[in-house]
Parts: structure tokens; sequence; C-alpha cells
């Protein structure tokens, strides 16, 4: 089968459970609705800071149900995300993280507005186009995991290579299952790991085909603090040697420290950005925005010091 004929890129969860078995993929593709955007001319740039921009979003809007009951998850947010940088995503439970994380990767429909990847304009592209830029440039770390249960670990890291029919850079995989301590567990399947294992297993993943662009949806969220400082310092690393882009979800003001910038969420909007963040500047910023009292969790520890 043509890679290209796919629509199912390994990130995504499968909706057709045989697709599982035999990874090979076919037409388990994220219902993408009626493409919102109109033509534009492509921002690739942000012309104040002088800096590529890896992806950005104007007035990009996500909706949940209808009617009284409809969920404003993103409300006209404009962000810009700018290339060989790591950038953080704070806020509160519900404000929306995830919602942006998934549209800015491509992964979820918006209700309105536009997304662009570097220079393309995603909002606009087919389900098959956009799966293969996806598998191209993007690495995805959900907050859920979204590991393939059938398989085992080693074959969940290598799957999105596998189904876009690239050959995996051996000595870097290692390096990914030697850094993460997956290196015994390879032949487990999901059900079988503890889920700061699973998580770690879904940080090789993301990062095994070294993609330009690395989403991580809190992926320190199950890990213990040794497993946490790892993972974020494999994610600076990568922003640093590597010259990828790192966008990471967190409600750890000390996780947020390791990042170049910080957006801070709420209700659905961008209400603050802060540069060159320390976990002592994050959790003032994060007091001032909650009145004072943060509530999120992943500060405790950090309030007892
Ligand atoms: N599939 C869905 N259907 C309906 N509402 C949804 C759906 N997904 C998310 N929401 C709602 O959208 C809002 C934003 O959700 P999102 O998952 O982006 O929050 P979050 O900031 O990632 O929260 P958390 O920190 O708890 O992970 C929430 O109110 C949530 O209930
Ligand atoms: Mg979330």
């Amino acid at each position: 089968m043509n890679p290209d004929d796919r629509t199912y890129d390994g990130y995504q969860r499968p909706r057709t459970p045989s697709i599982l078995a035999s990874c090979t993929g076919v037409g388990a593709a994220t219902t993408r609705e009626a493409a919102l955007s109109t033509p534009a001319t492509a921002p690739t740039h942000d012309q104040a800071a002088d800096v590529p921009l890896a992806a950005r979003a104007r007035a990009l809007t996500k909706a949940y149900g209808r009617g009284e009951t409809t969920v404003r998850a993103l409300d006209a947010v404009d962000v810009d995300i700018a290339r060989g940088r790591f950038t953080a995503v704070m806020g509160p439970s519900g404000s929306g993280k995830s919602t942006l994380m998934h549209c800015l990767a491509g992964l979820d429909t918006v209700s309105a507005g536009q997304v662009w990847l570097g220079d393309t304009e995603i909002t606009g592209l087919k389900e098959r186009e956009l799966t293969r830029l996806r598998r191209d440039r993007i690495g995805f770390m959900f907050q859920a995991f979204n590991l393939l249960p059938t398989l085992t670990a080693a074959e969940n890291i290598t799957l999105p290579m596998d189904i876009a029919g690239r050959k995996p850079d051996r000595e870097w995989v290692d390096q990914v299952i030697d850094t993460l301590g997956l290196r015994d567990r390879l032949r487990h399947r999901p059900a079988e790991l503890s889920g700061g294992q699973q998580q770690r297993v879904a940080c090789a993943r993301a990062l095994a085909s070294r993609p330009e662009l690395i989403f991580a949806d809190e992926p320190t969220g199950n890990l213990d603090s040794r497993a946490g400082a790892e993972v974020l310092s494999f994610l600076r690393e990568a922003v640093d040697r590597l010259e990828q882009t790192v966008v990471m979800v967190t409600h750890d003001p000390g996780a947020a420290g390791h990042s170049d910038q910080v957006l801070f969420l709420a209700d659905g909007r961008i209400v603050d950005l802060m540069q060159d963040p320390t976990a002592e500047t994050v959790l003032d910023r994060m007091r001032l925005l909650s009145g004072g009292n943060p509530q999120t969790p992943g500060t405790d520890s950090l309030r007892k010091s």
C-alpha cells in the first residue's frame, strides 16, 4: 500500500480495531468537518521578533455542542509559536490547553479561524494532505497517552514511522529508549505498563522520528520527579541541540521553568505571555492571574517549599 493513501498516522485514536493488529491504518482518520478558512497569505515569520514560525493561529475558535450547551473551548485565539523555541502552555483545568494543542497539530477540526504549520495553512487541507504533514513534521504526546493496546512498547514507539514507511534511525531511537528508561519494557503491551511507563512510551513515540515540532500535553503529569526531570531535559535538548520546536502543556511551574516562554490560558483565551520564565516567576504570575491563590494541580510542592 502506498503510505500516501493512508489517513491514519499512528497518533489519532483509531476507530477500527482491526487496524491495530495489522498496523496498516486504513480509514481511521479524524473526521475533519468542512474547512472553514478563507485563503490568506501565510504569515510564516514573526516580524517583530524576526524569527520564523513553526505554527500560528488566528482567531482560532473551537466550540463543542450546540445551543445553550455550547462550550467555547477556544475563543478567537491568536498565537505564534516561534521555531526552535520551547513554549509552555499553562492555565486552569478546562481552560482549553489540550484543545489548543490538538487544533494547532491538526488533530482536531476548528469551528472558526485559521491555523498554519510553517507556511502551510492546515485549516484548508484535505485529510490526506493533513495526515501526511502531521506524519512528516509533528510528534504528539497526548495527555491520555493514546498508545495502541495490541502493540508492544517497541511497536508503539516506531508506529508513526512504520505507517509512513520510514526507516527509524536506530541509533537515535535507542538513545531515546535508554534515556527514558524503557529498555526492559519494550516487549510489554500498554496494559502491562505503569502509568508513568506508558507516558514514557508516548514520549518516546513523539521523539523517535525527530519531528520538527513536538506537542507534549502534560508529559510529566504521571512521572516521579527524576523521570519528569529527564523528560524535561530531553525536550530542552531537542530544542537546543536539534533545533526542534516544543510546545508543552503543564500545570507545574517547575516544568514551565524549563521553557523559553509561557502562554497562560483562561476560559479559552490567552491572557498572558511570559518570556524567559523561572519556576518562581511562573508561580508568581499564576498567583496574580488567579487572584492570589493558584488552584491548578501540580503547584503543591512549590507552594510548600
Ligand atoms: N469532546 C468534547 N466535547 C465537549 N466538550 C469538550 C470536549 N473536549 C473538551 N471539552 C471542553 O472544552 C473545554 C476545554 O477542554 P480542554 O481539554 O482543552 O481543557 P484543558 O485546559 O486541557 O484541561 P485539563 O487541564 O483538565 O487537561 C472544557 O470545558 C472541556 O470540558
Ligand atoms: Mg488537557
